[in-house]
């Protein structure tokens, strides 16, 4: 089995993601994998700079379109001077969302923008991961524990339980789609009990 180097985490907010990215990456580490944790957006000075375009301020202060370029801005920045360096250098990439996040949350919450998503993300960032978990869960239970949280990052999360819910539904068409990278985590269990399971997708020796 050859190991995965590029992965990533992706699903509803609230669904556990950015907790088991960090566990993933803790356990790689320990191994002695070299290993980066990023996440989207942002990774890199640049991208969390549109990070906070993106993410603050009014829930209508962007059409889909505009989030389609600005989101891919900020991946392209990210894999330039981050992921792909990273890469090349032999390192293991844990990304807390990617491509498939836009797939979704401007693909598909406002009309069908999917198409245009996939042109320029061919265009402009022409890569996947390796290996992609897609924690699956309740919408009801994702969106309270986000909300637990508490932030001023909340554009996405004030559109509310319908948007989890078709976000969920897409997410689920999305793994079956790339069947080849994707793998489904029940992520309504205890978090140690998800992490084993996602360690459990990997080579026992993955160096
Ligand atoms: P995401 O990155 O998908 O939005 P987080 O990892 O930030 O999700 O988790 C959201 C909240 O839920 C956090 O407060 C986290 O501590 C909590 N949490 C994460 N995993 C679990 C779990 N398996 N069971 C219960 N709570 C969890
Ligand atoms: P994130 O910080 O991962 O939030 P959470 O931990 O709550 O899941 O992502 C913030 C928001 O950005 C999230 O609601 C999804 C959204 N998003 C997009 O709409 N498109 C994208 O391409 C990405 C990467 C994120």
């Amino acid at each position: 089995m050859t190991p995965p180097r590029f992965i990533t985490f992706e699903g509803i907010d609230g669904s556990g993601k950015s907790t088991q990215a960090r566990r993933l990456h803790a356990a790689l580490a320990a191994r002695g994998v070299p290993c980066v944790l990023t996440r989207e957006p942002g990774g890199s000075p640049g991208a969390d700079e549109i990070r906070r375009l993106v993410l603050e301020g009014d829930p209508d202060r962007w059409s889909a379109e505009t989030e389609i370029l600005l989101f891919t801005a900020a991946r392209r920045d990210h894999l330039e001077r981050l992921i792909a360096p990273s890469l090349a250098s032999g390192k293991t990439v844990i990304c807390d969302r990617f491509a498939d996040s836009t797939r979704m949350y401007q693909g598909l919450s406002r009309g069908n923008l999917r198409a245009k998503v996939d042109a320029l993300h061919a265009l402009m960032i022409g890569r996947e991961p390796d290996l992609t978990f897609l924690i699956d869960m309740d919408p009801a239970t994702g969106l309270a524990r986000a909300k637990a949280r508490q932030g001023h990052e909340e554009r996405f999360e004030d559109f509310g339980l319908d948007l989890q819910t078709a976000m969920r539904d897409g997410f689920l068409n999305l793994a079956r789609e790339f069947s080849d990278r994707f793998v489904v985590i029940d992520g309504a269990r205890p978090e140690d009990a998800v992490a084993a399971d996602i360690l459990s997708h990997l080579p026992a020796d993955p160096a």
